[in-house]
């Protein structure tokens, strides 16, 4: 193999310093506008800078190189940059960059472009499901969540256009992470002149590290000849920027209620300590809204100047901005977080942490088949990132509402990876499209529970993804596979196709696969069941989410209509989005995507021709709306969010469920039961069925 097909370009733009203000710029650019200095300058301070070379030296020479620094060091938006510079992108190579969030591919895309002074979509681009931003033959940089990356190697599988793949936050150890630097491994070996980055803000890189060192293992014999391959010993490189002591705190006794004591704790920082800004970790919005109240509450009292602040993801843009931007003159500021401060964003300026020690973790019971959402103790692995937060101004103090004893005997040392607490329907459904065909053998970073891939494997032989040899079937198999949606909602679409209400159908998946096409309910919520209700079908939540969408057609999509009728506008735009990339989906797979002309019971039938192992059954003279999962006699009840909540009709069919005080089912239709003998006879032969 030539060398140049995979080595660096020689023709590096050499840096000049410019005699002005003695910084690096680089001398090949057109222009130095005032902007375009500040945001070089700001580049140049960032920790990354100081190892552009020592960096682009390893990813030369090592098939993997660990990149490890503090959040904000600049590992996200530089890194890709530095390879652009030092040739990684000619003769039109992509360099990939995966995140496990949507949100921060497009931000950290949009601030790259702005970087490079280009227009995003162009040489910086991004790609998310149902949105890609690139340019072909023009994108250089190309930003993407690792799920989109997984799908593109269903028609790429070594990844051939890409040059250098950089694995971005590889800590949080997502399902898609995982399985993605699973089969990184294995696209390695067959692409030896492959780069990848793996970067993490902990030391957790160890483990990843120890995973992707193959150097013991024997080349092939034309590999050993070929010099030009890089060591597959990955190295590590650690980018830590300037950090401080952080001076840590426990409490002498168990804590009984963290967010009392966390509000105390910082009205005594706020007494007792020199200024800077206090960061406090709670698990979930309901608490730090709690928490931002009760710190609000007192500050009227007693006239102190504490600025409290919410940070939660699911928080409006605006008020997110807040808890970034600058406050009144000498006032103190006091950003009340979740989970996503730990690691994902930069705060500036924070010196004090208080830490509950818990989060709000996701963990699914194979057994029963649901996902509960558990408040549980962080690991030791979170509370020293968390601690660390303190550390990046000057030396810091961290106050950790649990004991030392807590620390160190309860807590486990790292946080358990979503692929051993998650279903595994989806993720399985793409290995085998990726034509892994032992999932029990693949080389998983950490391997999910045996009863999770045996609950997948019958969820997706059920549907008939798969064949009793646990192959994809033809085209079945392959084609939910091609649909970027969960294996049953994708089973139901191509079901719709063949029952002549796939329009109708791609309108609902698209519904179901945005947040919510309400507007968040807090303190209105008797309002919100009014504007249910004047969409509300007899036939559930399926056909009411159809009529809402009808009625935005027919107000011509009127963000004033949606505003009167409590409906998300932004939400109800993606919709429209969505279920026009799954219409062109549809029809690339040879399917028909007609309307049934308000046929209603076709609908219902697609919908129970992927669902039905969600089916339930009315249990008689129980507790009002209590329902018996036909397939195992679970006991489950409708959320109170459902149209039919009230309504109790005998049969339903459910999209999704959670456990909180109760197996609560979400997302419902009315069916009739002979159609689950109709539409599922394999299913429901051997299961007792009473009318
Ligand atoms: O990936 P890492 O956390 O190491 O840092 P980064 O995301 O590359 O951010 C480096 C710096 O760029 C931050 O300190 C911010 O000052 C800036 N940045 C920004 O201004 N806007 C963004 N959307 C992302 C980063
Ligand atoms: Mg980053």
């Amino acid at each position: 193999m030539a060398s140049q097909f995979w080595k660096p370009g020689a023709e590096r733009p050499p840096l000049l310093t410019d005699e002005d203000d003695g910084l690096f710029v680089m001398a090949a650019q057109p222009y130095y506008s005032s902007g375009y200095m500040t945001i070089e300058r700001q580049r140049q301070t960032l920790p990354a800078f100081k190892h552009r070379t020592p960096l682009l030296y390893l990813i030369e020479n090592h098939a993997t190189t660990i990149v490890i620094g503090e959040t904000g060091s600049g590992k996200t938006t530089q890194i890709p940059q530095y390879l652009v510079e030092g040739g990684w992108s000619e003769g039109g190579r992509l360099i990939a960059c995966t995140q496990p969030r949507r949100i921060a591919v497009q931000t950290v895309a949009a601030r790259v472009a702005e970087e490079m002074h280009v227009t995003l979509g162009q040489e910086v681009g991004y790609s998310i499901r149902f949105e890609d931003m690139t340019t072909p033959g023009v994108t250089k940089i190309k930003y993407l969540t690792d799920g989109v990356l997984l799908r593109e190697m269903m028609e790429d599988p070594l990844l051939v256009r890409y040059s250098v793949i950089m694995v971005d936050e590889a800590h949080e150890r997502s399902i898609s992470t995982d399985i993605l630097l699973g089969l990184l491994k294995k696209v390695q070996r067959r692409r030896p002149e492959l780069r990848l980055i793996i970067a993490s803000a902990t030391l957790e890189a160890r483990s990843i590290a120890a995973f992707f060192d193959t150097s013991a293992e024997r080349r092939s014999q034309s590999q050993a000849m070929d010099l030009v391959f890089p060591s597959r010993k990955p190295a590590i490189l650690s980018i830590e920027g300037k950090t401080f002591t952080v001076q840590i705190f426990y409490t002498e006794e168990p804590v009984s209620d963290y967010v009392r004591d966390a509000v105390s704790t910082v009205n005594s920082i706020h007494k007792l300590e020199p200024p800077g800004d206090i960061l406090v970790f709670m698990t979930g919005q309901d608490e730090v809204d709690e928490t931002v109240q009760l710190i609000q509450h007192e500050t009227e009292n007693r006239h102190s100047d504490l600025v409290a602040l919410p940070l939660y993801a699911g928080l409006a843009r605006v008020d997110q901005e807040h808890a970034f931007g600058p406050i009144p003159r000498g006032k103190r500021k006091v950003i009340v977080a979740t989970n996503i401060a730990e690691t994902s964003l930069t705060l500036e300026g924070i010196v004090y942490v208080v830490d509950s020690g818990f989060s709000k973790q996701r963990f699914y019971n194979p057994i029963k088949d649901v996902e509960a959402l558990i408040t549980a103790p962080i690991s030791r692995a979170s509370a020293q990132q968390r601690a660390g937060r303190a550390g990046r101004v000057r030396p810091g103090k961290c106050y950790r509402l649990y004991t030392e004893d807590d620390y160190t005997n309860l807590m486990s040392a790292e946080t358990v990876p979503e692929i051993q607490r998650s279903n595994l329907t989806s993720t399985i459904l793409q290995l085998k499209a990726l034509g892994i065909d032992s999932i029990m053998r693949f080389d998983w970073l950490a391997s999910p529970a045996p009863e999770a891939m045996v609950r997948a494997l019958e969820t997706i032989f059920a549907i008939g993804a798969i064949d009793s040899d646990a192959k994809l079937t033809s085209p079945t198999g392959f084609q939910i596979a091609e649909i970027p949606l969960h294996p049953m909602l994708g089973k139901t679409l191509i079901a719709s196709c063949a029952l002549g209400c796939a329009l109708e159908m791609v309108t609902i998946a698209a519904a179901l696969s945005v947040q919510s096409i309400w507007v968040p309910s807090r303190g209105r919520q008797k309002e919100l069941d009014e504007a249910k209700l004047r969409f509300a079908a007899s036939e559930g939540d399926h056909i009411t989410y159809l009529n809402v969408f009808e009625g935005f057609l027919q107000s011509q999509r009127s963000a004033q209509w949606c505003h009167r009728n409590l409906i998300n506008y932004q939400a109800l735009k993606k919709v429209e989005d969505i279920r026009s990339h799954l219409s062109k989906l549809l029809q690339r797979l040879g399917l028909a995507v007609k309307s049934c002309e308000r046929d209603i019971k076709v609908i219902q039938k697609a919908i129970v021709a992927g669902f039905f192992a969600n089916a339930c059954q009315l249990k008689i003279s129980v507790e009002q709306g209590c329902y018996k999962r036909i397939r195992d006699g679970e006991e489950v009840f409708i959320h109170p969010s459902s149209v039919l909540f009230r309504v109790s009709p005998k049969w339903i069919i459910y999209h999704a469920n959670t456990v909180t005080e109760r197996h609560y089912v979400r997302e419902i239709t009315v069916i009739e039961s002979p159609w689950l003998m109709e539409l599922a006879p394999h299913f429901f032969h051997h299961k007792s069925m009473e009318y």
